[in-house]
């Protein structure tokens, strides 16, 4: 492994030698091998030429395999007069081509240690083929589920989102500053988008944000903060405007925010085609003020265009974009090729033959299988979960026997394998009969008698609705976000059998759930669970292990509560939910509580909570305070669940939200155990951003911990920041 002292004079000497083309040739990251993006055909792209003239440095890589980079790596290293490899991108995201849940999914299992492992695992099937760097971790707060995009993510709150964002870095890069590079089993990683994506107006992909700085201070950089500080490689800028200019071409996004407030000293990569679009975004008249404006913000690397090239030599020469810049650039862009180890062998990652060893081995699946048992959700239980062994089971609706749980963003050459539920319930031993009765959209010819029929003559029926894998993730924005009508007449007519009714949603987002919450007994949330699907359902449902995801993002009741978040600001007239006071903030016609908050999760076990303690009353700056207690399974079922630490900052000189997660961990508990748990909080926690600066300001400060972030207010204690 070389020093940085070495890798330093090494790219400097290399500098040295390269044109002016060459560099910005370095600046350019080609979608040619985005076979989608060009009609499929890649002999269509002028890409091998590009390359053998040194107009390419990285490469997005979507039909990743391992013989095509090898092909395409030789043209750079024996073609281009200086022979600089390339690097192949992916976007990686919950899997290469074992799948795990979506990310918003694992964000609910409140397992960073799982997230890293998978993460791990993703990376080492990746590099097999070739690939060298992953975007992801997408760490965009998301708190508007219309927004596809929110299935790439965490959620809603910033604590959970840094913390998973850490463990992603730490799983991609194999440990802390890239500490696993180079060895050719893990891949660099990219921070995305930076900064504000999730905020898109009306939820709607690609549209405008207007964010307060406080807000984009408190709530969005926190994310990116913990993965600079775990050593990411690299950040995308976002799409969207902040303040006005798009990221790509801000300085203030990229200098002040990025480079400065955060420290980051890797390479900044656009998102696609986000250097052409400051023209639609009315920020440049043409390509060349495009090039200029994003070049001299900071922008290290232009995805999937080419303006760089055509542009940025005459700029340089003209005197408008300085040379220095296009050196930084470059120089961050060989630092991280020789970080990688491709500089000293550029087929490091190019395992022909190897890959069928690697992909879906056991581990990965059993990896897999646990940590989208994690993400289900239970929503409800009257009793009817677990389903009693041997059961005769009505298995019914389009996600019954589907293979479409994976969900968006990615690209497994093994879909086949994906588990159905129905596969999972059947191996579990159960009598099962199955009937889709609708698609996604529309009812099947007979489909819904056929279901009724079967659920006459069942002990329970499993009803498995939801979205397919095209329904969320980029562009999949929707306004109504309700499971669609087709699957509804089913419900109801699965209710009208008066049979025991088990609801098992696959989504992509957060959905309009208050049908099922009246009406099935059991509601389990499973996101998009990944290849091993039907096994982790199958073990759920059979009670052969027990739920144990919390929400990491809130269920509204109704579209019109959009955005309803827990960790809002306090208004000046609340409502208690229960008075019938006009003039206090509610709505007339239902309530503001969403249906299912933020931390919410039921299991098959019961947890008490007992003597919960602060180590001090006071606080000074240097103090970490211990939140210890007791939590208890009260059942005769072993399980786990998710303490949670909330803090709310009394009085401040700007309002502070009603409360903000600060420290979670989950707790394993045989049948009737009792634990003692140490939760802190530190004084770092309680800083804030008032607008122009962070501050950190004495007083009050009031702590809950609960196994959700609804009724937490039962356990109420507090302190003083001296
Ligand atoms: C656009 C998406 O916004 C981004 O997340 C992704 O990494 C790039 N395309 C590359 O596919």
């Amino acid at each position: 492994m070389r020093t940085p002292e070495e890798i330093d004079r090494l790219v400097e000497e290399l500098l040295s030698r390269m044109t002016l083309e060459e560099k910005i040739g370095q600046m350019v990251q080609s979608a040619g091998l985005d076979t989608a993006a060009i009609g499929g055909d890649l002999d269509a792209a002028p890409l091998e030429e590009e390359i053998a003239n040194g107009r390419v440095g990285t490469a997005i890589y979507i039909q990743a395999d391992a013989k095509l980079a090898r092909r395409l790596q030789s043209i750079a290293v024996e073609k281009s007069r200086l022979g600089i490899p390339l690097i192949f991108c992916q976007d990686v995201i919950h899997g290469f081509q074992t799948v795990f849940p979506i990310p918003l999914g694992w964000s609910c299992s409140f397992d960073p240690e799982l997230v890293r492992r998978a993460v791990e695992i993703s990376a080492k099937e990746a590099t097999r083929a070739g690939v060298m760097l992953a975007f992801s971790p997408m760490l965009d707060i998301a708190r508007d589920p219309r927004w596809g995009r929110v299935s790439e993510g965490a959620g809603e709150d910033p604590c959970l989102d840094a913390r998973l964002a850490r463990a992603q870095v730490m799983g991609y890069q194999g440990g802390e500053d890239g500490a696993g590079l180079g060895d050719g089993e893990h891949v660099a990683c990219c921070l995305k988008h930076f900064v504000g994506y999730g905020a898109a107006e009306g939820g709607r992909d690609y549209n405008t944000v207007e964010i307060s700085p406080s807000t984009l201070h408190n709530v969005y950089l926190p994310p990116f903060k913990a993965g600079v500080d775990a050593g990411a490689a690299m950040v995308m800028p976002s799409f969207n405007l902040v303040d006005g200019v798009s990221s790509a071409a801000s300085p203030y996004v990229l200098q002040t925010l990025l480079r400065q407030e955060l420290g980051f000293d890797g390479v900044i990569v656009s998102d696609y085609a986000a250097v052409v679009e400051t023209i639609a975004h009315g920020l440049a008249q043409d390509g060349r003020e495009a090039a200029l404006r994003c070049a001299n913000a900071g922008l290290d690397i232009e995805m999937a265009t080419d303006l760089f090239n055509r542009e940025l030599p005459r700029l340089v020469m003209e005197g408008k974009v300085p040379e220095a810049i296009i050196d930084g650039a470059v120089r961050r862009i060989l630092a991280l090729k020789y970080r990688l180890g491709i500089m000293d062998d550029p087929y490091l990652y190019m395992h022909e033959g190897e890959e069928k060893a690697v992909y879906l081995a056991p581990e990965h699946l059993e990896t897999a299988r646990c940590l989208a048992r994690e993400s289900c959700v239970l929503l409800k239980n009257d009793g009817a979960l677990p389903l009693k062994e041997g059961a005769k089971i009505a298995l019914v609706g389009p996600c019954a026997d589907s293979k479409d749980q994976l969900g968006p963003w990615q690209f497994s050459a093994f879909k086949e394998r994906t588990v159905t539920l129905r596969q999972g319930l059947e191996e579990r031993g159960y009598a099962v009969s199955c009937e889709p009765a609708t698609t996604i959209f529309e009812p099947l010819e007979g489909g819904v008698a056929r279901a009724v029929a079967l659920a006459r003559d069942c002990d329970a029926i499993v009803l498995a609705v939801g979205e397919d894998m095209t329904m969320s993730g980029e562009a999949a924005s929707r306004q109504n976000i309700v499971i669609p009508e087709a699957q509804m007449a089913l419900a109801e007519a699965m209710r009208a059998t008066g049979k025991p009714l088990v609801t098992v949603v696959t989504c992509g987002r957060p959905l309009l759930l208050d049908w099922f919450e009246r009406h099935s007994n059991a509601l389990l949330c499973g996101w998009f669970p990944g290849t091993e699907a039907g096994h982790a359902l199958a073990d759920l449902l059979s009670g052969d292990h027990n739920p144990s995801g919390r929400l990491s993002i809130s269920f509204p009741r109704h579209a019109g509560q959009i955005p309803v978040y827990y960790n809002h600001m306090p208004t000046g007239r609340p409502w208690n939910g229960i008075s019938d006071e006009k003039f206090v903030s509610r709505y007339l016609d239902g309530p503001n509580d969403p249906l299912y908050p933020f931390g919410y999760g039921l299991s098959y076990s019961s947890f008490k909570l007992a003597e919960v303690s602060l180590s001090s009353g006071r606080m000074t700056r240097e103090d970490t305070l211990a939140v210890t207690a007791k939590v208890r399974n009260t059942s005769s079922v072993p399980g786990a669940t998710v303490l949670q630490l909330y803090v709310h900052d009394v009085a401040a000189r700007v309002s502070r939200p009603v409360k903000e997660l600060k420290d979670f961990v989950r707790v394993d508990l045989d049948a009737h155990q009792e634990r003692t748990v140490t939760l802190h909080i530190a004084p770092e926690d309680l800083r804030f951003h008032d607008g122009r600066d962070w501050v950190l300001v004495s007083g009050r400060f009031e702590v809950f911990v609960w196994f959700s972030s609804a009724d937490c207010d039962l356990e109420k204690l507090e302190f003083t920041l001296e």
